[in-house]
């Protein structure tokens, strides 16, 4: 319920191979000499432009995923408030609920997050908030539609409006939603949406990606801008040196056109039809397995979803999310777990794709989950020593030595081998209690041993 983006269609990942293999040796580093690359990429952005709300002015790049499509917003919105603002310390300003990759961005690009924290019940941002945040220095606004953890989407009207009050550049990431919300809102019957999209005054630039909910293979996303001026600001030319004059539009230099082919063909053989019905099938299964999940005792759901994606955390001290975690893989399930964090307690993610809303599926992972409950009660939440928190609190994640690191690790009860262990409830335990820059601190040490 995390990670894999499955239609469920016949021979969609045969065709997306097949395409792949015969674009991998094309180059998009150099588009004067592989047209094919500009033809496909044209077609992709032009879909994506009509699905959500651009106009003839709209423009967009294919990327490599949803990071590099928000990693390329910030640098474009950054390299534009410097060059038209004069902006040199630039800052972005975020809900607490944005994706990590924004974060990515900012440390990547220098520029200073400053995180607006969401409404502890409905888990959205206040437009409020985001105008009181914006200052001279502001280069970019984000807003999700819908946010990774709890699937709910942002005020993006009123935000995207403080927004363009000031004179602010505003993106909707709808790198996972959009796709899916983009042809949900063209069904017949479709629930009332928001307006999120290109069409909304203010917003300048939107992220959607077609490895999610597109269901192409991996590596496929779009980034569209309200114009091709905007756009211009985030490509790098370089003709000052000995080769070949370079213009990238993305982060990569040489690169395969095997995912967009596959994006393409993939996108041309299900086509909005069957997107459409793909959405609804999701759509439907997300709801009742949301439903569900509310008649299970013991469980709730985060906030109201208004997308595919379900959080779902413990109602009352007996059960252990993390614990549920670990006896649904045991039953062949992986519910994906996220730490607590400001208002949000420790809950379990589920992303519902096309491939799992039959309704025999959503049955079964209803009936898996309320034994995963039955279960988790009976073996009761992880205790963590207090004592041992306390210790860990005075660390100096600034200063740890991978000596500490590894000591820290061994009393969250991951030994020194690469393996990790197989219940991981009493190790998410222990983390989300830490501070999250210790934490941050010790992810690397953890997952560097995988790589030996
Ligand atoms: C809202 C949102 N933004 C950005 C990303 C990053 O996308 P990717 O994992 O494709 O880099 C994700 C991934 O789940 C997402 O949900």
């Amino acid at each position: 319920m995390a990670y894999v983006y499955d239609s469920g269609l016949e021979g969609i990942e045969e065709l997306a191979a097949e395409a792949a293999a015969r674009f991998a040796g094309v180059n998009g580093l150099d588009m004067t000499v592989f047209p094919s690359v500009v033809a496909l990429e044209n077609d992709i952005v032009g879909r994506a432009a009509r699905l959500l709300g651009g106009d003839t002015e709209t423009a967009g790049t294919f990327t490599s995923g949803g990071t590099e499509s928000c990693l390329l917003a910030v640098y474009t919105a950054r390299e534009h408030a410097r060059r038209t603002r004069g902006v040199e310390a630039p800052e972005l300003v975020l809900p607490d609920t944005a994706h990590a990759a924004f974060h990515k961005a900012a440390a990547l690009f220098g520029l200073k997050p400053v995180v607006v924290p969401t409404d502890p019940q409905t888990y959205k941002v206040r437009a409020g908030d985001i105008a009181a945040a914006i200052t001279g220095n502001t280069a970019l606004v984000v807003l999700s539609a819908p946010s990774y953890a709890h699937g709910v989407i942002d005020p993006v009207a009123e935000a995207a409006a403080e927004a363009a009050r000031r004179g602010v550049l505003c993106h909707v990431d709808a790198c996972i939603g959009g796709w899916y919300l983009g042809h949900l809102r063209l069904a017949a019957d479709a629930p009332r949406l928001p307006p999120f999209d290109l069409s909304v005054a203010g917003v300048t630039s939107l992220s959607v990606d077609l490895h999610k909910y597109g269901y192409a293979a991996k590596g496929a996303s779009v980034l569209l801008f309200r114009d091709a001026e905007l756009r211009r600001h985030g490509w790098f030319a370089h003709a000052s040196w000995p080769g070949y004059p370079v213009v990238n539009a993305t982060l990569q230099g040489t690169k395969s056109a095997a995912p967009l082919a596959a994006a393409w063909a993939v996108l041309e053989r299900i086509g909005t039809e069957g997107y459409v019905d793909l959405s609804r099938r999701v759509h439907l299964a997300a709801a009742a397995l949301a439903e569900g999940v509310r008649g299970i005792e013991g469980l709730r759901v985060l906030g109201s979803p208004e997308s595919s994606l379900i959080a779902v955390a413990a109602d009352g001290p007996g059960i252990d999310p993390f614990v549920v975690a670990d006896e649904m893989r045991g039953r062949g399930w992986y519910l994906q777990p996220q730490p607590a964090f400001g208002g949000s307690p420790a809950n379990l993610h589920l992303t519902v794709t096309a491939a799992v809303a039959g309704e025999e599926t959503v049955r079964q992972l209803l009936a898996d989950l309320a034994e995963a409950v039955g279960a988790a009660r009976a073996l009761g939440p992880v205790e963590i020593d207090p004592e041992l928190v306390a210790a860990a609190g005075l660390l100096d994640p600034d200063t740890l030595t991978s000596e500490e690191a590894a000591l820290a690790l061994g009393l969250a009860g991951v030994g020194e081998g690469g393996e990790l262990p197989e219940r991981m409830a009493p190790v998410l335990a222990v983390l989300q209690v830490l501070p999250p820059k210790l934490t941050e601190r010790l992810l690397p040490e953890l997952i560097g041993r995988l790589y030996t």
